[in-house]
């Protein structure tokens, strides 16, 4: 990609501060539009004496690695950085390997700390690493997609994929320290900030049918940035993450598996098209959760008005919404079953999913049978 340097200045904005409390942590979220430049004083209040080593992509550094570099030197914490490929295919054993070793070259000891300024990839890679390196470093996240803003940097989730399938390999090390610049979105692609509001709506289909009725009313402004909704669509996604990690930060008790409304069948989506730009994680997410409201129908859960809602708003938003929408050969039914069965939730070879009652009351339905999974997407893979 071309990238012009993107210019960041300090300025004294509006900055939005959300707190994760976890047992005997606690870890705050910034949310504003010049964290970037004040990323050293930031860190350096939260990690007296820590030294940083930032992890980034080819893509991100080329926009924002300078301006944090510039604020960590001038605070005189920067140990020197690390660039990896853009893409999925980062969240890999040999480019965690190759990570790890630069991050020690660097000398990065236990009482410094990474930095993963970037997409969910770059956050779920570098914090993987920085919860093995050195048997644990402490870690921050810079976000600069829509998707990792409003998900992944929040909640201590890291890892990479494998063959077998998506974040399977993995541990939970919870960031000392979100900074979110939301002016980082000014530069992302356009199908990535589509892919970044799958994640955001989820949040509404979830547990809150109010702000979903609130995006369908204001989404245009979401997406253009223009105007508070942007901000404020950011600020209620993340408070319903972090509420969401409180009350279960090991998806022990169920409540942050809800998190995963959609991902059982957009996991397997993704794994189809080979984790590549024919169907992005946001997008297969899309597709997942409309998967999730329809089987939620077909088995008498879900009001048919709320799928259809669903369906409409993705539509209107330009996200795929039927597996039919991914470019290029259908899975069969057998091959995404397959697929599904990687999944986390899968607990005795039994499949779990994330289905609904409706808009904004999901809930883990655990041991559903195989058959009545075919038969449903007989339909929707166009075979039946
Ligand atoms: P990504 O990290 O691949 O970023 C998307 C693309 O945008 C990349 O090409 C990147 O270089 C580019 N980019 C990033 N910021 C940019 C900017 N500001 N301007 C221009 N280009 C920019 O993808 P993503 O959608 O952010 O993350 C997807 C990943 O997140 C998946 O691997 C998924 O599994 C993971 N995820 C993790 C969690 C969690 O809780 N840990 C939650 C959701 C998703
Ligand atoms: N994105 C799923 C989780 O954080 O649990």
């Amino acid at each position: 990609m071309m990238a012009k340097e993107a210019t960041v200045t300090a300025s004294s904005r509006e900055v939005i501060t959300v707190d994760v409390t976890l047992p005997g942590r606690r870890y705050s979220i910034l949310i504003g539009d010049c964290l970037i430049a004040a990323a050293g004083e930031h860190i350096t209040a939260v990690l007296p004496g820590a030294r940083c080593a930032v992890v980034t992509d080819a893509n991100v550094a080329a926009l924002y690695l300078a301006p944090l570099k510039a604020s960590l030197e001038a605070r005189g914490v920067l140990l020197g950085d690390a660039i990896v490929a853009p893409g999925e295919t980062s969240k890999s054993f040999p480019v965690l390997a190759r990570l790890s070793e630069t991050l020690l070259k660097l000398g990065v000891e236990r009482g410094d700390c990474v930095i993963a300024l970037g997409g969910g990839v770059i956050g779920d890679l570098a914090g993987f690493a920085a919860s093995i390196l050195r048997r644990g470093v402490r870690l921050v996240q810079m976000p600069t997609t829509l998707l990792a803003q409003v998900d992944s940097s929040v909640g201590g989730k890291t890892g990479i994929d494998t063959p077998q399938g998506k974040n399977l390999i993995g541990a939970f090390h919870q960031p000392s320290l979100v900074l979110a610049d939301i002016s980082t979105l000014s530069t992302l692609p356009a199908r990535e900030f589509g892919a970044g509001y799958a994640e955001v709506m989820k949040y509404g289909l979830l547990g809150d049918a109010p702000f979903f009725s609130w995006l369908e009313k204001h989404w245009q402004q979401v997406f253009s940035g223009q105007g508070p909704e942007r901000l404020k669509a950011i600020e209620t996604s993340v408070r319903a993450k972090a509420a969401i990690v409180e009350a279960d930060e090991r998806e022990e008790s169920g409540t942050r598996a809800l998190l995963n409304l959609g991902h059982t069948f957009g996991h397997a989506l993704e794994a189809y098209a080979g984790y590549s730009d024919r169907l992005l994680h946001g997008e297969a997410i899309a597709i997942g959760q409309n998967l999730a409201f329809k089987f939620s129908v077909a088995q008498g859960f879900c009001p048919p008005d709320d799928a259809l809602r669903v369906e409409r708003h993705l539509a209107k938003v330009g996200l795929p919404s039927k597996i039919a929408d991914i470019p290029g050969k259908a899975p069969t039914p057998g091959q995404l079953l397959r697929l599904m069965a990687q999944d986390k939730k899968v607990q005795g070879g039994k499949l779990a999913l994330v289905l609904v009652r409706g808009i904004g009351q999901a809930f883990v339905e655990r041991d559903v049978p195989p058959d009545t999974i075919t038969a449903f997407l007989k339909t929707e893979c166009g075979s039946a």
